[in-house]
């Protein structure tokens, strides 16, 4: 049985149609409950639902085989494990934004408020520039209304969360998508199952 973390949500929902396409169905999983944990013995795979920053703990501590987590993840947290595949779902970017008027002063350490602290922390070292990390859980972009940041680091999909909140988007750091990652250890010892997995995936990925 290959143990296989998705990301809860909307995302999931769509990698999860893609791993049925490709013939690894679990019917139950689609029944309108509370469960979190769904197998289908006849086809070698049990499903899990996990929160998508958690994917890559589970896959690198062998707790799934194999799972779906954001680039954005993988960038942030460098787990060790093995990235298969782009699934080319779930495109976004990460991106610097900032009040419509801001003007930057290199003089001055530059305040950013974000999750993704590594990230930030690896962009802004790349320009040289002096940085103060204000690390946040969610609803990053109040951060620069109310003077908590100068600038924000977050995700940016239809940019419609940074308009309504009149922020702009200043500069694309890197594109985002959903990666195949699997555990090193199963991928040694589970090599055919995951590999049956990956090629049925790759013929449901849509090219751009
Ligand atoms: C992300 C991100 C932005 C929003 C961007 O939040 O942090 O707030 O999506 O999407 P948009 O460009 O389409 O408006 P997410 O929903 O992942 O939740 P979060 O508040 O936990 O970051």
């Amino acid at each position: 049985m290959l143990n296989i973390a998705l990301p809860k949500g909307r995302l999931g929902e769509k990698v999860y149609a893609m791993f049925a396409a490709a013939g690894f169905e679990c019917p139950s999983i689609l029944e309108p409950n509370r469960k979190l944990i769904f197998e289908n013995e006849a086809a070698g795979v049990r499903y899990f639902w996990v929160k998508p920053s958690d994917v890559a703990i589970y896959v690198e501590r062998g707790a799934a085989d194999i799972g779906v987590a954001g680039k954005d993840i993988l960038l942030e947290y460098a787990p060790e494990v093995y990235e298969l595949m782009d699934l080319n779902v779930g495109l976004c970017r990460m991106a610097v934004a900032a009040k419509r008027d801001f003007r930057d002063n290199p003089a001055r350490t530059l305040r950013v408020a974000t999750k993704f602290a590594n990230i930030a922390r690896g962009y802004y070292a790349g320009l040289g520039r002096d940085i103060d990390i204000i690390h946040l859980n969610g609803s990053i972009e109040i951060a620069p209304i109310l003077g908590l940041s100068d600038v924000i680091v977050d995700i940016v999909e239809t940019g419609k969360t940074l308009l309504e909140n009149d922020l702009v988007p200043m500069e694309t750091i890197v594109p985002i998508s959903a990666r195949l990652i699997a555990n090193k250890a199963s991928y040694k010892f589970h090599a055919d199952e995951i590999e049956a997995v990956a090629q049925g995936l790759k013929g449901q990925v849509k090219a751009d």
